[in-house]
């Protein structure tokens, strides 16, 4: 029996985000993070045309490298591709989706911010989240466009992101609620990358993300699959691919490097 191998799927770096969370919990279980740099920005693209788009991908990436569960590590692709994913799939597929419902539980003053892709913010997926989860609650959506290709153009080519960040800020204060806002939801994996830089920011907010909550799924699943994991505690694999025309730029792969992450071919 192989120690397991978990497929960590998205556009670009936000599956770092995921995967740490799953090394931290799970650190035998082997990894491999798929970036979709090709496909990047998935926040920007039509519903229907990233289901496609995806499960083609997915399909592609795991007649090649197999794997025993996928993590769709992207709320901007899980709130529209999960069922048609599932679908298709023998493996199980873990979906991560906004955290509004750990955030309606710990927001004391019933004011959250949401801070996703427009896509995200869009999706009916999301919508029904709030129905379920935060009907009792004031939630600021923020769907920012500059977000996510900040951090990524953060990860390939070093460049600065205070403009950015500051623009958040701003869109983050604008409502007219929001100095009542205690918490918010990073629902996107790209951005607790930046938590650090966000909460010395803006710093009396609580930061919400859903790498904890899918890393306990994992390990859940891995343990209903019966899959071995006691190999005296050694450390898996974790291997990344780059999907899409583009090569990681020494910039990336220097931080991949220093993470003990090994960029292998597709
Ligand atoms: N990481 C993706 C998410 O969680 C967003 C980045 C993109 O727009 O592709 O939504």
């Amino acid at each position: 029996m192989h120690a397991p191998r978990v497929l960590v799927f998205d556009s670009g770096v936000g599956s770092l985000s995921i995967g740490a969370a799953i090394h931290q919990l799970i650190p035998q279980a082997n990894l491999l993070y798929a970036m979709d740099h090709g496909g990047f920005p998935y926040g920007e693209w039509q519903e229907e045309e990233l289901v496609t788009h995806i499960c083609q991908a997915v399909t592609a990436v795991l007649q090649r490298h197999a794997a025993d569960i996928l993590v769709m590590a992207c709320n901007s692709a899980s709130t529209a591709v999960l069922p048609a994913l599932r679908s298709i799939l023998s493996i199980p597929v873990i979906g991560v989706v906004p955290a509004i419902k750990p955030a309606a539980q710990r927001s004391v003053s019933g004011v959250i911010g949401l801070l996703a892709t427009p896509g995200t913010v869009a999706r009916a997926y999301t919508a029904q989240l709030i129905n379920d989860f935060a009907s009792h609650c004031c939630v600021i959506p923020v769907g920012s466009r500059i977000l996510a290709p900040a951090i990524e153009s953060l990860f390939w080519h070093d460049s600065n992101i205070d403009e950015v960040l500051q623009q958040i800020k701003a869109a983050l204060s604008e409502h007219p609620r929001a100095a009542e806002m205690d918490t918010v939801v990073l629902a996107c994996t790209h951005f607790p990358l930046m938590q650090k830089p966000l909460s010395e920011l803006l710093p009396n907010l609580q930061w919400i993300d859903s790498g904890e909550a899918i890393a306990r799924r994992v390990a859940h699943v891995i343990n209903e699959l019966n899959l071995p994991l006691d190999s005296a505690g050694e450390h898996g694999l974790q291997e990344v691919l780059i999907l899409g025309k583009e090569e990681a730029t020494p910039i990336l792969k220097r931080r991949l490097e220093d993470s003990r992450l090994c960029l292998i071919d597709y």
